[in-house]
């Protein structure tokens, strides 16, 4: 089965040809970070206009890289939620009407879901997994018992930890968005601060990144006058922050694994682009003796393949959507 996999529910404007879910045919990502970038955030009306304006274009060129035309597509699977409402609906619409002109079935995937199935098209992985998806707008643990079985294990109280780079980044001036930058920042940088971890109760799987974002607005408060300013360890506060979120996340999952006895870790979302991120996990998955999936870099983050996948297995199964259905802002994985 050959799909067409579209994907605007934030920042990105996506499309991807996906055969027979394993051979990615093109997947072509138009990223909006530099409209976004003077307002140190995604602004949700100037996101929506620029899909509008690159949707066409960005299917136009993921066809073209697949060596395809549109009525090749045999389906096609559109982000419906989450995510910004605005974002969603253009790529919605559009999914829409390319169904009802070339009469394909549609699908409307679950952003979160399409992160947790990213990683299937690089590797097998038996169930069940533990899956880690950390990104922008969620931190979040699951059990995965199969395609659709995904129970919540522990999620994040206040900010997900994407959120908690972006916003470091910005108390230091860095710019937007934070991940990259701090990672980068972080390699010159030793961990000498030691910034609170916080632990939302001892049997809780849940995150939460608030608290560490406070520490570093307190410690950079310490600063008071334009010269100590000047002086602001800048790179050890990013290496020290980057460690402080890392090893959150490595302990709810050390946690999590012994309570479930999980074999298998999976990771997923687009913090995990994080090449600190990656190398801590894979000596905790050693020590531990679980064994570790992380999709690769460009796959981590938002991308229209893993739309396409999880589009694919739902289509081949005969699971198809009404071209009624609406965007959905807020929208529980797994949750039909
Ligand atoms: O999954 P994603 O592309 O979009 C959402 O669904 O949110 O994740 C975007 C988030 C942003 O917060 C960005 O700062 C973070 O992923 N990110 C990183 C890195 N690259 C992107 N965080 C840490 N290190 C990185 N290298
Ligand atoms: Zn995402």
């Amino acid at each position: 089965m050959i799909i067409l996999g579209i994907e605007t529910s934030c920042d990105e404007t996506a499309a991807s040809v996906l055969k027979d879910g394993k051979e990615i045919l093109s997947n072509v990502v138009y990223s909006q970070i530099a409209l976004h970038r003077p307002y140190g955030g995604v602004v949700p009306e100037l996101a929506s206009r620029r899909h509008l304006d690159n949707i066409v274009p960005v299917v136009e060129e993921a066809l073209a890289q697949a060596g395809l035309k549109l009525e090749n597509m045999e389906g096609i699977a559109v982000t419906r939620g989450p995510g910004l409402v605005g974002a969603l609906l253009v790529g919605l619409c559009f999914a829409k009407s390319l169904c009802a002109v070339n009469r394909v079935p549609l699908t409307g995937v679950n952003h979160i879901e399409g992160h947790i199935c990213s990683i299937f098209l690089e590797h097998e992985v038996p169930f069940p997994f533990l899956s880690l998806t950390v990104s922008g707008g969620h931190t979040s643990l699951f059990l995965v018992k199969g395609i659709g079985a995904y129970e919540v294990l522990g999620q994040t109280r206040d900010d997900a930890a994407g959120e908690a780079f972006d916003k470091v980044a910005k108390l230091l001036n860095l710019g937007y968005p934070g991940g990259g930058i701090i990672e980068s920042l972080a390699e010159k940088g030793e961990p000498k601060i030691r910034f609170p971890r916080a632990i939302p109760s001892a049997d809780s799987l849940d995150f939460s990144f608030s608290g560490i974002k406070t520490a570093v607005v307190n410690y950079v408060k310490g600063f008071t006058t334009p010269d100590s300013l000047k002086k602001l360890p800048t790179e050890d506060i990013a290496a020290s922050f980057q460690e402080a979120v890392v090893d959150m996340l490595i302990r709810k999952v050390i946690q999590a694994r012994n309570r479930f006895k999980t074999e298998r870790l999976v990771l997923a979302g687009g913090v995990v682009s994080n090449g600190y991120l990656r190398r801590r996990f894979q000596e905790m998955a050693r020590k531990e003796e679980v064994e570790l999936f992380i999709p690769s870099p460009h796959i981590c983050t938002d991308n229209a393949a893993m739309i396409a996948w999880v589009g694919n297995h739902y289509l081949e199964r005969g699971k198809q959507d009404s071209l009624d259905i609406d965007a959905l802002s807020r929208w529980r994985v797994g949750v039909s």
